[in-house]
């Protein structure tokens, strides 16, 4: 579903995707399980940010013939985890694209001002061919993601999704307006940012929570 007149936003709407987003906010939920969910939710989330892959027809032999079968077109694909929490979901999206290569970007947010501040960027080189698929499990005032994408483009790249497992509206207008050629698929859209600019009802520290740090 499109949010609001963002036509490169997408709210996943799949009743999978939003019971297992419901099971990662109870606050009972435990490290070992969260990670599953997050894993979870990226594949299923996955899915449907990667239904535009071309295809191709190619010849191959069945037990009983040949027959020209469509397959990827050799897209080259890229996942870029913002550290720490987008790590948490590079296992559910490998699993549907298991020859993507990795790249990672360190952010972190400061605590008093909520702008992210970079540490870290290593991306597949030349990136300039490939599907950049950005992920992060939160996307809250959109500051991490702008940066971010910003960083790839920065270094080429061109063709790339984000893809998040909860985000607030501020985020959402944030990123989209920031990079409208971006396609952004979200999990769950949540009510608003509290006054530490964290997500409510929100899931707590989606990092902690993968890593159980807390
Ligand atoms: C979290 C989250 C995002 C960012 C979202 O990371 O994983 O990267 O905050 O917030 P924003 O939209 O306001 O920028 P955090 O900075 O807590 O770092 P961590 O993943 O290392 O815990
Ligand atoms: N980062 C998180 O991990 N959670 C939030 O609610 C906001 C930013």
């Amino acid at each position: 579903m499109q949010y609001k007149d963002f036509s490169n936003v997408h709210v996943m709407e799949h009743p999978l995707i939003k019971h297992k987003i419901s099971l990662m906010r109870k606050k009972e939920t435990g490290t070992y399980e969260f990670r599953k969910l997050v894993e979870e939710v990226a594949t299923l989330e996955g899915y449907e940010a990667l239904r535009d892959l071309p295809l191709k027809d190619v010849t191959i032999e069945t037990p009983l013939e040949k027959a020209d079968v469509p397959m990827i077109d050799g897209k080259k694909l890229a996942i870029v985890p913002i550290l720490r929490a987008g790590l948490g979901m590079v296992p559910g999206v490998q699993a549907l694209t298991p020859l993507a290569k990795v790249g990672h970007i360190g952010l972190y947010r400061d605590p008093e001002t909520h702008e992210p501040h970079d540490y870290y960027c290593k991306l597949p080189d030349p990136i300039d061919q490939r599907l950049i698929v950005v992920v992060d499990p939160m996307l809250a005032t959109g500051g991490s993601a702008v940066d971010a994408i910003q960083s790839i483009k920065d270094h080429g790249g061109n063709n790339i999704k984000f893809m998040c497992i909860i985000a607030a509206p501020e985020g959402i207008e944030r990123l989209a307006k920031a990079h409208p050629d971006v396609e952004i698929y979200i999990g769950n859209v949540d009510r608003e940012l509290n006054e530490n600019a964290y997500i409510l009802p929100g899931l707590g520290d989606a990092g902690d929570r993968i890593f159980g740090t807390k």
